[in-house]
């Protein structure tokens, strides 16, 4: 990657964290109307993300309530200031939980966990990133870890500025006030090879509705 570019893509991540900031207290009014979603929970708690957990991009903490039925802890990371606020108040004080307010595209963990979770954050990570993100995610989990994600593909016309090629798109408040962000369409059978072809043995699987999740293991 040129510097050029790498300056460009910098500027695409910091404009998602800021997308991400300000949409913190609308984000619930956003949510993706279809079927699909309680397949996700039910996949999630047959995998049991028991021990410690670390979540990555906990966002409002949706998922981070849901963690803490099996989990013995969470940590749960975030770019967004907002977003942990809400997240805070969502889990009540709960001491099992300890939020961090990062950068996961240089946040280093300083222990390692059972269980690795990211709800919606992987179609978030750029092309150039994917790599790195999943040695992040080995460097986080004990040598028997589990990882476990949920996302979907979902983007609609109007959203693709720079064509259907592109990862880059376009999101709005409701204000109308818009930003660029990163969304990779990934493909359950496509992203389980890609996954391969890096060494992670993880099932990617479809749902019902426009969302897949992915269970595996460290390696
Ligand atoms: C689509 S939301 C998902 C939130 C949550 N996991 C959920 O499923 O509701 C993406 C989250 O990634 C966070 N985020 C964006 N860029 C980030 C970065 N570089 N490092 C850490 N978090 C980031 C945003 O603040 C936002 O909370």
């Amino acid at each position: 990657m040129t510097s050029a570019d790498g300056t460009r893509l910098q500027a695409l991540l910091d404009e998602q964290i800021g997308y991400y900031r300000a949409i913190a207290t609308e984000y619930e009014r956003h949510a993706l109307p279809f079927a699909g979603a309680t397949e996700l929970t039910a996949a999630l708690d047959a995998f049991r993300p028991a021990g410690s957990v670390l979540e990555l991009a906990c966002g409002q903490g949706a998922w981070t309530t849901r963690l803490l039925r099996h989990a013995t802890d969470v940590t749960a990371v975030d770019a967004s200031p907002e977003m942990l606020a809400i997240a805070r108040a969502r889990t009540a004080d709960d001491e099992r939980v300890r939020f961090v307010q990062a950068d996961l595209f240089g946040w280093r963990p300083d222990r390692r966990y059972d269980v690795v979770f990211f709800g919606f954050w992987l179609s978030h990570v750029p092309a150039e990133r994917f790599p790195a993100f999943w040695s992040l995610v080995a460097d986080c989990l004990e040598p028997e870890g589990r990882v476990f994600f949920v996302d979907d593909a979902y983007r609609t016309a109007d959203k693709l500025i720079e064509g259907e090629r592109s990862s880059t798109i376009r999101r709005r408040l409701l204000d109308g006030t818009a930003y660029r962000i990163v969304k990779v369409p990934h493909r359950p059978r496509d992203l389980e090879r890609r996954l391969a072809r890096i060494g992670r043995r993880i099932e990617v699987r479809p749902t019902s509705g426009p969302f897949y999740w992915g269970a595996g293991s460290r390696a």
